[in-house]
């Protein structure tokens, strides 16, 4: 494993030594409050053309329990393809850092990223996927059930970067992800095509209504309506998605075992009311956490070896 760019880039052999060795450090961290310092000396390097709070702390303080440091380039600063093109970049951080992390709109900027880079390069989300999320999102879902082959996911709400790659990451460890989207905002055929084409183990359903969506949901998934770079859309899509918030009133068809996870930020009243992401179904914390421990096990895989 080079890089970590889309899950369907990679095997669920190699997706789940990701997740053991994530664990792994999580349980050490637990029990003794440190890890190995296996990154002494070494640099990532953390590109953000969008804001983050979770991303960006979980790989700066991954760094930090490893021995390492994470280095926050604003792009204001580094201005991908703006101050200088991408490959320039790529090449100057690689001589200079031991991998590198990048959040961008445009999805090819982080394929330029990794092809011109001889260090690790990292998806910290793109308007197209956001790897990390799901595969910190399994691995709450893989603690919650002690399991994840056979289980449901649904996802309510719009097809975006978090659905993709939630939906390429239940391809890989036998879920099923059933797409509940108003009309225009359920995948391209494109999309379905790409998705069904590089994990075509995935069971994949697409449901219109809420309620019938969730009816033997495990989990329900959620994101907000309005994603960095929709900002202008806003009202549009507020009305659009009128009838998907994830509520107690939805709840209360899924089956009674099952959870609530949304990757956040949560914008309570919209997609996710207030009672649910506060309440005893929600795993939306303990996601938030898992953030940190996924990235350290993604790290020292990719840049530790391990
Ligand atoms: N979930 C997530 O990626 O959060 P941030 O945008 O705060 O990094
Ligand atoms: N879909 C959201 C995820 C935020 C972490 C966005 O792209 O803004």
């Amino acid at each position: 494993m080079k890089h970590f760019i889309s899950i369907a880039d990679h095997t669920t052999q190699e997706l789940r030594h990701l997740l053991d060795i994530a664990r792994r450090l999580k349980k050490q961290h637990k029990e003794t409050g440190r890890n190995d310092p296996i990154f002494a000396g070494k640099t990532l390097a953390m590109i953000f053309e969008k804001p983050s709070l979770r991303t960006r702390v979980s790989f700066a303080v991954a760094m930090a329990h490893l021995g390492g440091e994470g280095l926050i380039l604003r792009d204001e600063e580094v201005g991908l393809d703006v101050r200088e093109p991408v490959q320039d970049v790529a090449r100057v951080l690689s001589g200079m850092c031991d991998g590198i992390m990048a959040r961008t709109f445009q999805h090819d900027k982080i394929e330029r990223l990794a092809k011109y880079a001889s260090v690790p390069v990292i998806n910290g989300l793109t308007d197209h996927s956001h790897p990390c999320q799901a595969m910190a999102d399994l691995m709450t879902i893989e603690e919650h059930f002690g399991d994840l082959k056979g289980r449901t996911l649904t996802f309510v709400g719009d097809a975006n970067n978090v659905a993709r790659s939630l939906a390429e990451g239940c391809g890989r460890f036998g879920m099923r992800f059933i797409m509940a989207a108003p009309a225009g905002y359920e995948f391209s055929s494109e999309d379905e095509d790409r998705i069904m084409t590089a994990v075509p183990e995935l069971d994949f359903v697409v449901e219109r209504n809420p309620e019938e969506s969730v009816r033997e949901a495990d989990v329900v998934c959620t994101d907000t309506w309005v994603s960095m770079g929709q900002e202008s859309q806003k009202q549009k899509r507020l009305s659009d998605f009128h009838g998907y918030i994830v509520d107690e009133r939805l709840m209360s068809v899924a089956p009674k075992h099952a959870v609530v996870i949304h990757c956040l930020p949560a914008y309570r009243g919209y997609e996710i009311s207030e009672a649910v992401l506060e309440g005893p179904q929600s795993l939306v914390y303990q996601e938030a956490e898992n953030r940190l421990h996924f990235q350290k096990g993604l790290l020292a895989v990719l840049m530790g070896g391990l």
